[in-house]
């Protein structure tokens, strides 16, 4: 009788929300991923752990394109397979391209995965968690989606929206996923092995995300896939990536519309001249060539020569003389001659990008330039990445150093965590700037007048 009255008057605590610790590495396909796999836990009441001890599951969102990347991952698991003995309830999930490309090795050499979620299977990672709490067993579930039919627009699809409070991040500039793979296969690439053939997304889904995440306070829009000029292609009704941009650019409330990455070799005339007649698309460009050598392009099959891609350049600078553009450079790419090494260095010269991004050479497995015999040798990579580097950090010095005294709009992303009061945001031209401001400014545009500038960014002050 005692008993009964006690349990009577004691309130059934609710369950504690299991917390998430993410760790994101790679490109920016793999953020979307990974705010639409936090968008998936949110909707199972998750929330964010401040570190990986505090956490319940600790998702790594891997990336194979470089030797180095993996190796991250490789050691950050060890790290958590010491956290782990201390907190035997943990789960480890490991997603992304290593989970893709190595799947059961991975599992052989780190037995503390409890689930292995491959890129194109995002989604199931709710059903993985809940197999894997249930018997205590590995789950996994990595492979490409099946290429035909069309798949069918998913209006209801998990909640696109993260919150805030989960990915930690600022919600003016979101990513929108428009096509996955890739089928280009160029010799250095692991992407058509992790990310598989390209698939794209139905246009009516793309514009549902596309204005909800607007809705949600998003001004910025950035469209991924690895090469989205494509778009479409494989779609029986053959929508062409201009008029999605057309159809997205038209959202009521989105201030600017980015997208990448685009291949040269399918970047398009009627695609330079949008940058004429919508101003949502900024004045910047990524537009990737790699190499400034025709034999180099040749063997790494870009399907561009060094004057197509210079062509390419002049259609965007005469619908937009003033666009500014960025930039991939592999060096020590297998054969890669001084000369030809020297052919990139006036690229680079020439065309005068605002930055790149710039890599060593780095043999995947599976791709036909790691079989190449002619491997150049370590220290010569480093060397030439060193003189690449010095190059265009001067070239962004000189770029940025002719911005003092312009005013320019900019979009207020978010306020430093470390220095309130300082915010961070990008020119149309999409040149980092910092401004002091007594006001928030976070999700406005503001007239910004440059007052300094260094190789990393711009600093200025409010004129309006
Ligand atoms: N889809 C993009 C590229 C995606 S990978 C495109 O069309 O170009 C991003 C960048 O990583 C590439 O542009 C390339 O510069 C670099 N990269 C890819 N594989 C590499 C490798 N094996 N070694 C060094 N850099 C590599
Ligand atoms: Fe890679 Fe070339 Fe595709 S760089 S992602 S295979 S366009």
């Amino acid at each position: 009788m005692i008993e009964s009255d006690i349990s009577l008057s004691t309130t059934i605590p609710a369950p504690a929300a299991k917390m998430v610790h993410i760790e994101t590495w790679g490109c920016q396909m793999n953020a979307a991923d990974s705010e639409r796999m936090l968008a998936l836990l949110a909707a199972q009441s998750y929330q964010l752990a401040p570190n990986a001890e505090s956490a319940d599951l600790v998702l790594l969102n891997t990336c194979h394109i470089r030797e180095k990347a993996k190796h991250k991952v490789l050691s950050r698991l060890g790290v958590l397979k010491e956290i782990k003995e201390r907190r035997p309830g943990m789960t480890i999930a490991v997603a992304g391209c290593v989970a893709q490309a190595e799947g059961s090795r991975l599992l052989k050499a780190a037995p503390q995965i409890d689930v292995l979620l491959g890129p194109g299977k995002i989604d199931e990672l709710p059903r993985l968690l809940r197999e894997h709490d249930a018997s205590g067993k590995r789950a996994q579930a990595i492979g490409f989606h099946r290429h035909a039919p069309d798949p069918t627009p998913n209006l209801e699809a998990a909640p696109a929206v993260a919150p805030p409070t989960l990915t930690g991040k600022h919600e003016v500039s979101r990513y929108v996923n428009i096509q996955q793979g890739c089928n280009n296969y160029c010799t250095f690439c692991v992407v058509p092995f992790t990310r598989g053939r390209e698939l794209s997304r139905p246009a009516a889904e793309i514009l549902a995300e596309s204005a909800a995440l607007v809705a949600a306070g998003a001004r910025e829009l950035t469209l991924l896939g690895q090469n989205v000029n494509s778009y479409g292609s494989d779609l029986t009704t053959k929508p062409s990536f201009a008029s999605l941009l057309r159809s997205v650019a038209a959202l009521p409330g989105l201030e600017r519309l980015r997208f990448t990455t685009s291949n040269p070799h399918d970047f398009t005339e009627e695609l330079a001249e949008l940058f004429a007649t919508q101003p949502r698309l900024g004045r910047y460009l990524h537009l990737p060539v790699q190499s400034g050598s025709d034999s180099m392009l040749l063997r790494m099959q870009r399907k561009v020569t060094v004057a197509s891609y210079l062509e390419r350049i002049d259609w965007l600078r005469r619908a937009l003389p003033d666009i500014a553009l960025s930039t991939d450079l592999i060096v020590g790419f297998p054969g890669e001659t001084d000369a030809e090494f020297a052919d990139t260095m006036r690229l680079v010269e020439q065309v005068r990008f605002g930055f790149a991004f710039m890599f060593k050479y780095s043999p995947r497995k599976n791709t036909p330039a790691a079989r190449y015999a002619n491997q150049v040798e370590e220290k010569v990579k480093e060397d030439r990445l060193a003189q690449l580097m010095r190059l265009q950090d001067r070239i962004t010095t000189e770029i940025h150093a002719a911005e003092i005294g312009l005013v320019r709009p900019v979009l207020f992303h978010y306020e430093s965590s470390k220095n309130p009061g300082q915010y961070y945001g990008r020119t149309d031209h999409f040149r980092l700037v910092r401004v002091t401001s007594a006001y928030p400014l976070t999700g406005q545009v503001h007239q910004v007048r440059i007052s300094s500038g260094n190789k990393v960014g711009l600093i200025g002050d409010l004129v309006d």
